[in-house]
Order: structure tokens, then sequence, then C-alpha cells
């Protein structure tokens, strides 16, 4: 199977807004703020291809044909715990989105994503993906989150994240080649801890505050 797309958001409003989440000094509340802002500008271009349908409304001079979003078909998936970051941004431009939610933790031992978490709207088999996790490093979460995902039969799938190592996508890609990517940032490597280089450090810790 050919790989799906991997998309690069390059608009000027991305690219700054994730130039000041990456700076060492900026606050918990500043981070959250432009990771909020920076996902709104994310999901512009992920829903570009958002399946619509048509009214019939009433405007203040005549009557017309006009499109909706099928809002109600669309799924957010928050990867715990960083996901919701992503998700915030995405529900501030569609709010009518169901959300479900995977926590998985990294086995120190065998270094496998482990689930302790599934939670899906119901119906998922006419609904349309999106699994939001901010950073898309190992690849290991992503694709254990999408193959849970995709026992329930969604309609399609697609991955946001904020930044992807090249490592992580190749997984990801290897993994589920019909799964497209979204991010804002294909930064240079892993170090030896599974950190994205240059990165932002840790999204989790970032976003909450914690250490
Ligand atoms: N998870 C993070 O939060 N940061 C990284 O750099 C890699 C994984």
């Amino acid at each position: 199977m050919d790989r799906a797309h991997v998309t690069v958001v390059e608009h000027p409003l991305v690219q700054h807004k994730l130039t000041l989440m990456r700076k060492v000094e900026t606050s918990t509340n500043n981070f959250r703020r432009l990771l909020n802002e920076l996902s709104a500008l994310l999901a512009y271009e992920v829903l570009r291809d958002m399946p619509m349908h048509e009214v019939t409304i009433q405007t203040p001079l005549e009557t017309m044909q006009s499109g909706l979003i099928d809002g109600k078909k669309l799924c957010l998936v928050s990867i715990l715990r960083a996901g919701s970051g992503i998700l915030d941004g995405f529900l501030s431009v569609v709010p009518g989105a169901r959300v479900g939610h995977i926590g998985l933790y990294r086995d120190p031992e065998t270094l496998q994503a482990v689930e302790y978490y599934f939670k899906m709207p119901p119906d998922m088999g006419g609904r349309d993906v999106i699994a939001v996790d901010p950073m898309l490093a190992t690849g290991h979460s992503a694709v254990a989150a999408i193959s849970r995902i995709k026992e329930t039969n969604p309609r399609s799938i697609k991955f946001v994240c904020l930044l992807a190592a090249p490592e992580g996508i190749e997984t990801l890609q290897n993994a589920h080649p019909d799964v497209p990517i979204f991010t804002a940032a294909i930064d240079r490597c892993l170090n030896d801890h599974g950190y994205i280089l240059p990165g932002l450090g840790d999204a989790g810790d970032r976003i909450f505050g914690t250490k």
C-alpha cells in the first residue's frame, strides 16, 4: 500500500506560535494558550476535506441552499495525557465533534505501550477519526492507539501532532500506511531517552506544569 501523506502545516502563524512554545522560558500558562491557538490553526488544515451537507436556510432576503459540516460524524481521539492540549484547540473550531480518549503508558521493562483506558463514543462505524498527540516521537503509542481505534471500524483516521521525529513518522507509516499525518514541524531526531531534538521538552509537563 502507498504511504499516506505527511502534511507539514507551514503557515506563518503556526510557525510563530511553535517557536514561542519551544522556548524554555515560556510559562505553563502561555504554553497552554499557544497550544490551544496553534491546534485550532492545525484543525483548519486537517479539516479541509470534511464531508458537508446542504441545508435550506432563510436569509433576511431569500431562501437558499447552503453547506454545513457533518460535525457529529467527526470523532476526536485524545491520546492521554498530552493529547488534551490539542483536543481543546480542535473543539474550539468543531464544538459538535464527539470525543474519545485512549490512555497508554510505556512498560519500563518491555518498552511496549500498555493500554489503561479506552472510551469511545457509540457508533464508531461511520465516523471520521482524528487522533491527536502533540509529540510523535518513537511512534509506539501512536501505532498502538491507532491499532486499537481501528478495531472500532471508523470510516477514516488521521493523526495530528505538533512535532514529529523522522523515526516516529517511519514507524507510524510502516504500521499504518493508510493514516495521513499532520504536523507543525518535523524535527531532527530522537535522543537516547526518546525525546525529540530540538523539540520542546515533555509536552505533558509543559501543558500541566508538572515535572
Ligand atoms: N514526548 C514528549 O513529551 N516530548 C518528547 O520530546 C518526546 C515524547
